[in-house]
């Protein structure tokens, strides 16, 4: 099989280990895992965690880096290259799809119609392709508003050397935070600007290249992550009082678990480890046949892991010790935090803040710019554009439609007119922003729905036999080891060559990717939308 990205290959597995595990690690594991495991019952919602990332997010990462790698193509390619694009069951799926929209326009909600009606069209005439070409779409959208947030990282690090950011209570950090939030007067242009540096940055990693750009700026930015987070949790942890946070954290509460946690823990799997749009299957086709993609994913897993924890670790004691109540996703980040870091006795605020936003700034850098690859490369070889003309391009649409997110954030405000068409579409329930809007497309709707037609595809039409041959490529033997003598440490004599056990890795790894990830997957999905309610 001919490799299209040759010349884009990655010059190590620990090149791709840490590329993997840069567009991960971001804003996910910050903002999002500390605050989930607090309130969905502390220890026992890491033990969930930890239990779905095994279940779901290892067989479906696996999936996609070896569907990358086995096609060497772009995700549109990717999925018409191992089998045909179209057949029996891409056809009737359509038909339903249709069927579903015809039903959304009776019973009056045609902006729904128009989405799944398209989306049915577009697998009746291409097939699996569809899903491919939704790999190039989505991450366009997420990394429009992924840009905004991390541009307000910048201004934040800018502020906070300023020393415009020395507020220690809520009210003065609500001062600062809502004309950036909502990007009133002239803070409009510094949102703005913000966004468009941060998306300069990515572009000048991009540009230069996946060996040169993405693995050189990763190999550097990823250590430099850690190193800050330690700098932060001896901080934190030095405290007094610290132990209410970790206890607020980690602390088992039975009580707070519900169905719900679990697909939280479904939801932020998705999210966190960067599934369901086709960026592992990028970057796995770049990848070399010499490399062990089961040790690269449990490396990628383990560390995205290790940061969420880590990520825990920094924040919550410092916010208790200082006597804060915690708060959610970007109030947490962007108010709460940074008022309990100019609370440290001290006067070293600054420091504490400026290290912290840098963490975050890093954390997402890496993350953006695995958003450029898909499309990029769906671009290169469907289009026929130069690497540096497609990156470029996904860079340059990415920061227009950036731009509305910044100025919508919140609300309409800045954006009446376009508000107020959405308002239309949606009968009246118009999303707050366009940045919900943006948001709850992609993560409640399209991912889900991606990450489950990857299973299907790998799972049962390329066939887990031929994805499990892929895996073989490049690993010790692991896969078809006994999971018994595994577990008691014992090694088989012939390194498991001889495939004759009956409960392997690889085994296990089938039966999750065909039934138990297809079936969480859909169940997080109805709870997203709805159909059902844990
Ligand atoms: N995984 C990233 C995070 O945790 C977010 C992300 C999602 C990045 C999808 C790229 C693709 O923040």
């Amino acid at each position: 099989m001919e490799h299209e990205h040759n010349k884009n290959n990655w010059s190590s597995q620990l090149g791709f280990l840490l590329a993997a595990a840069g567009s991960s690690i971001g804003l996910g594991n910050i903002w999002r895992f500390p605050y989930m495991t607090g309130t969905n019952g502390g220890g026992i919602f890491v033990l969930i965690y930890f239990l779905v990332v095994l279940l779901i997010g290892v067989p479906l990462m696996m999936a996609e880096i070896s569907l990358g790698r086995a096609a060497g193509a772009n995700p549109v390619r990717a999925f018409a290259h191992l089998t045909p694009a179209k057949s029996g069951f891409t056809v009737f799926t359509a038909s339903m799809l249709l069927l579903g929209a015809l039903f959304m326009l009776l019973t009056g909600n045609p902006a729904g119609a128009l989405i799944v009606g398209l989306i049915g069209a577009l697998f009746l005439a291409c097939g699996w392709k569809t899903v491919g070409f939704f790999c190039g779409l989505v991450p366009i959208i997420l990394l429009s508003y992924y840009g905004v947030i991390g541009g307000w990282t910048l201004v934040y690090i800018v502020d906070s050397i300023r020393g415009v950011n020395g507020f220690t209570t809520i009210e003065g950090a609500e001062k600062v935070m809502q004309p950036i939030l909502h990007a009133t007067g002239h803070w409009k242009w510094i949102v703005i600007g913000g966004q468009l540096a941060f998306m300069a940055a990515c572009l000048g990693i991009s540009l230069a290249g996946v060996q040169k750009g993405i693995e050189r700026w990763s190999k550097v930015l990823m250590p430099l992550l850690f190193i800050l987070m330690c700098v932060l949790i001896v901080r934190g942890l030095t405290l007094p009082g610290a132990m209410k946070g970790i206890r607020f954290f980690l602390e088992p509460d039975v009580s707070k678990i519900t169905g719900g946690s679990v697909i939280a823990a479904v939801g932020q799997a998705f999210f966190t480890l960067s599934l369901g749009m086709g960026i592992m299957l990028t970057y796995g086709s770049y990848l070399d046949r010499k490399s062990d993609i089961t040790k690269a994913t449990l490396g990628v897993i383990g560390l995205d892991t290790l940061a969420a924890v880590m990520a825990g670790i920094a924040i919550f004691p410092a916010v208790f010790a200082m006597g804060f109540a915690p708060s959610s996703g970007p109030d947490l980040t962007f108010k709460v935090l940074p008022a309990a870091f100019n609370m440290i006795p001290g006067g070293m605020g600054v420091i504490w803040n400026v290290l912290f936003f840098l963490m975050l700034a890093i954390a997402a850098l890496t993350s953006a710019i695995s958003l450029i690859e898909p499309p990029a490369s769906i671009l290169v070889g469907e289009f026929r554009m130069s690497r540096k003309a497609a990156v470029l391009l996904v860079v340059l649409v990415c920061s227009v439609l950036g731009v509305f997110c910044a100025l919508s954030m919140a609300d309409w405000i800045n954006l009446p007119a376009i508000g107020r068409a959405v308002g239309k579409i949606w009968y009246g329930k118009a999303p707050g922003s366009f940045f919900e809007m943006l948001d709850s497309f992609c993560c409640n709707w399209i991912l889900p729905m991606l990450g489950l037609a990857t299973t299907i595809y790998v799972g049962w039409v390329w066939g887990s036999r031929y994805a499990l041959k892929e895996l073989r490529e490049g690993s010790s033997g692991f896969l078809d080891n006994s999971i018994w003598l595994l577990l008691a440490g014992f090694k088989a004599k012939d390194g498991g060559k001889d495939r004759r056990y009956l409960l392997t890795p690889g085994i296990l790894w089938g039966v999750a990717l065909r039934w138990i990830c297809p079936l969480l997957v859909l169940l997080a999905f109805f709870n997203c939308i709805g159909i059902i309610k844990f």
